[in-house]
């Protein structure tokens, strides 16, 4: 590989579980931290210590789990307590960065902090060298860099690249830039810092004009070495740069940006599926590199272009990111090998037992269904992952429903090894009259807030995936199921999002999010 290395920053832990309804368990974050790791990311950004004890437990785990293969980073405003916990989350890990980040721009001192410049720098620089006591790697991030006077944003950089910070990230936090002015901005860092050589410049920017990736790249053509990023592009409001985009403009037009990355480009895909999976935040088919469409070629003409040769209408390949297409996998015939070797391409890494389960489930699904794709197998490895411990399970089901009767459920629910809970609700259709009877055995109110259905494969006899995400208490919960039967994909989505709901019920865990917690002092 030639050219610089773009050192790839990911913060689907952070900034992206900060989307709305993206918030994942600390065995979620495990599971995409894996696949982070496996994916070749060089920084991990795995939470904010301070927001929550959950948040807190998230990073020390994946700190202990992973930090002596990739570096973790915990996330710090500038005040003595952030830095002090962000240091207590990291303590295992051998690859370690703090990320401190106060706002610099006009309107963020004079509304949000009320802090005039030089408050702003000493404060700014007090937190890097605190930091500094505890680790080499520091990043220092100036919020809303992006609308901060030129001038102070040299300085604020200046200084802290003096107190130690060894990376300084440039956010565009509110996704106001536009490439141009952003390569500017970056430009005018290198030419104006005299100290500027001993740090990484790092993009961050956000999507609210659907520039995030454009103005990320323009931003390592003015000279950053670090992007930013999250896969499937999440983060607050509109989200942060997609990291499956500015990884492939990188490489597909290494011609033009002369860079590389360390990124292991055909884990992008599962990667993304996996992401997807864990938050219910769902792809759009026609998104870039990762979407369903993003190899199908519809027009007549582009096909036969494509027959002839690949590179009329093909500039990356769907292997190079790993795409799983439709493939026709595996009957019930299969044994157990084949079903290993096919979960490995798929770039599934899994225990003894976790592939007895799934296995034992691919069986299952065979029984019932002619056909098994590989998209069949990734729904059904998926359904499993990240789960909390189920505390209520699924015994049994039965509905009635038609154009002249009430819609009926009844149903069997298992508290751990108590005796088995039957009831039965009425409702506006089956999958009501499921929902309903849950609450009442379960004891729990929850409003649903999005279902949706889709089909896993081809054919009738398709799996059907129900994800929902429910509130309880104004707090959200995702749930996924997926069965060839739709009101019983349905009940396990359902059921899946009332166990976690529970699980918070007896842990009383609080929200985390930067928004939710006040601005530094
Ligand atoms: O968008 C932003 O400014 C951030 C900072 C915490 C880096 O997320
Ligand atoms: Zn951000």
């Amino acid at each position: 590989m030639s050219g610089d290395q773009i050192i790839i920053f990911d913060t689907t832990l952070r900034d992206g579980e900060q989307s709305p309804g993206c918030s994942m368990n600390t065995r979620e974050k495990l599971e995409v931290a894996r696949a982070l790791v496996d994916l070749g990311v060089d920084v991990i950004e795995a939470g904010f210590p301070i927001a929550s004890p959950g948040d807190f437990e998230a990073v020390s785990e994946i700190a202990r789990t992973f930090g002596d293969r990739t570096t973790i980073c915990a996330l710090a405003r500038s005040l003595d307590e952030d830095v002090q916990r962000a240091k207590e989350s990291l303590a295992d890990a051998q690859k370690r960065r703090i990320h401190v980040f106060l706002a610099t721009s006009a309107i963020h001192r004079e509304f949000k902090l009320r802090m005039d410049k030089k408050e702003i720098v000493e404060r700014a620089v007090r937190s890097v060298q605190q930091a500094r006591e505890f680790c080499d790697d520091i990043e220092f991030s100036p919020e809303d860099a992006a609308r901060t006077e030129l001038d102070f944003l040299c300085e604020v950089v200046e200084r802290t690249i003096e107190a130690g910070a060894t990376t300084v990230n440039i956010p565009d936090t509110v996704g106001y830039a536009t490439p141009s002015q952003y390569y500017r901005v970056i430009s005018c860092l290198k030419e104006r810092v005299s100290n500027i050589d001993r740090a990484v410049i790092s993009t961050h920017c956000h999507n609210d004009l659907g520039l995030a990736v454009a103005n990320s790249l323009a931003a390592v053509e003015a000279g950053a070495r670090q992007i930013e990023c999250t896969i499937n592009g999440l983060g607050e409001r509109a989200g942060n740069a997609a990291l499956e985009e500015v990884v492939m403009a990188l490489r597909t037009r290494a011609d033009y940006y002369g860079c590389f990355t360390n990124i292991h480009t055909e884990r992008l895909y599962p990667t993304s599926h996996l992401v997807s999976s864990i938050t219910g935040m769902k792809v759009q088919r026609n998104k870039a590199i990762v979407g369903q469409n993003a190899f199908a070629h519809e027009a007549g003409i582009h096909q036969h272009g494509v027959l002839q040769e690949r590179t009329t209408y093909e500039i990356m390949k769907p292997e190079d990111v790993g795409f799983v297409g439709e493939n026709l996998v595996l009957g019930k015939h299969s044994g157990r090998h084949a079903f290993r070797d096919r979960v490995r391409q798929l770039g599934f890494d899994l225990s003894e037992d976790a592939l007895q389960q799934a296995f034992d489930d691919f069986i299952a699904l065979a029984d019932k269904k002619k056909e098994v794709y590989d998209a069949d197998i990734v729904a059904l490895i998926e359904h499993r992952i990240g789960d909390v411990p189920e505390r209520w399970k699924l015994i049994s089901f039965h509905t009635s429903a038609g154009s002249s009767s009430v819609p009926t459920a009844t149903l069997e629910l298992q508290c751990e090894d108590q005796p088995v809970i039957c009831d039965a609700a009425t409702g506006d259709g089956p999958i009501d009259a499921v929902f309903r009877a849950m609450e009442r055995i379960m004891e729990l109110t929850a409003r649903l807030e999005d279902f949706s259905v889709r089909s896993v494969s081809r054919g009738k006899d398709a799996q059907g995936e129900v994800r929902v995400i429910i509130n309880v208490n104004g707090r959200q919960y995702q749930g996924k199921g997926v069965s060839t039967d739709i009101i019983e994909a349905a009940a396990q989505a359902y059921l899946q999002a009332l166990n976690k709901a529970d699980n918070d019920r007896r842990s009383q865990l609080p929200q985390t999010s930067t928004e939710s917690l006040p601005a530094s002092p």
